[in-house]
């Protein structure tokens, strides 16, 4: 039987081995997988334990996303542009891939969602890793353009100086953002896991359709809340979907089976 695991420090409160064993018991896939947490200057040793001892793939969150990163022997472009990986993946020659899958699991939601990107112009706020690693699939799901609002406006130029996509990708601080309308907002940071709000202009939302919260809770996030009471026809969701949505993209990459999030979303929010 095939194991996999997912590795992260702390790692306890995962929902990565239950979604998988979700979604094998779907796709009637036999697999095993499990928890590693590494010391945090150790996940290089693990990793190779872990592969020798003959398991098949790895999912990879905080803090060992760029570990995971410079340890494969290749890269696909979305993990090249990201500068993370998430998913690990030993191929029958041996040598093992890394991917991403965070941004077709966030983009994947959306459609499942609200329906294409096509042509959308998309605000992300905040400029870390996690802004990093949507912005290719975004553009690659048709996505009109990127524009990148950050708290230290110097992050988000810098960010988008490195994609280097002319007026595809833009980079602005909270102060000073362009004239523009967004269809879609997403917030990047983790203001709302303590109930906090990025200190932007609520006229981001003026004629948006869609207010995306990459972290989720229980209940409706702070970001959702704050972005109903300024436009109540804007739809909204939280970053549930795309948890499940980036674990349905390893599981393809190992499987070659896709499985259906929609149920799998449901029970783990059940649970929530
Ligand atoms: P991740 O990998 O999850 O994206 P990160 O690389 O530490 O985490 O980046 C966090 C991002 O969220 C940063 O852009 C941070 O803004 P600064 O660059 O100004 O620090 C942003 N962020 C976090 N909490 C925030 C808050 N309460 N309000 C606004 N921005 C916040």
């Amino acid at each position: 039987m095939d194991r996999y695991a997912v590795f992260g420090n702390p790692i306890e409160h995962s929902k990565s081995p239950l979604i998988h064993s979700l979604f094998a018991e779907q796709t009637q896939q036999a697999i095993e997988y499990g928890r590693q947490q590494p010391a945090n200057d150790r996940f290089n040793e693990a990793i190779h334990a872990f592969f020798a001892e003959g398991y098949t793939g790895a999912n990879v969150t905080s803090p060992f996303k760029l570990d995971a990163f410079r340890f494969a022997d290749e890269l696909t472009p979305r993990a090249k542009a990201a500068e993370a990986v998430n998913t690990l993946y030993k191929r029958p020659d041996g040598t093992v891939l890394g991917d991403n899958t965070d941004g077709e699991g966030l983009v994947r939601d959306l459609q499942r969602l609200w329906g294409g990107l096509d042509g959308k112009r998309i605000l992300l706020i905040g400029a870390g890793g996690a802004t990093r690693g949507v912005i290719l699939p975004l553009l690659t799901a048709k996505a009109h353009s990127v524009h990148i609002a950050n708290r230290t406006a110097a992050k988000a130029h810098a960010l988008a100086d490195k994609f280097d996509m002319g007026n595809k990708v833009t980079g602005s601080g909270f102060k000073d953002l362009p004239a523009m309308d967004f269809d879609g907002v997403i917030n990047c940071t983790s203001s709302s896991l303590n109930g906090d709000l990025p200190e932007i202009s609520s006229d981001i939302f003026a004629n948006a359709v869609f207010a995306y919260d990459m972290t989720y809770k229980a209940q409706q996030t702070s970001f959702m809340c704050w972005a109903q009471e300024h436009n109540s026809a804007i739809k909204v969701g939280d970053g549930l979907g795309m948890l499940v949505g980036q674990a349905a993209e390893s599981f393809y990459l190992w499987r070659n089976v896709r499985p259906k999030i929609e149920p799998v979303i449901q029970a783990v929010r059940e649970l929530l």
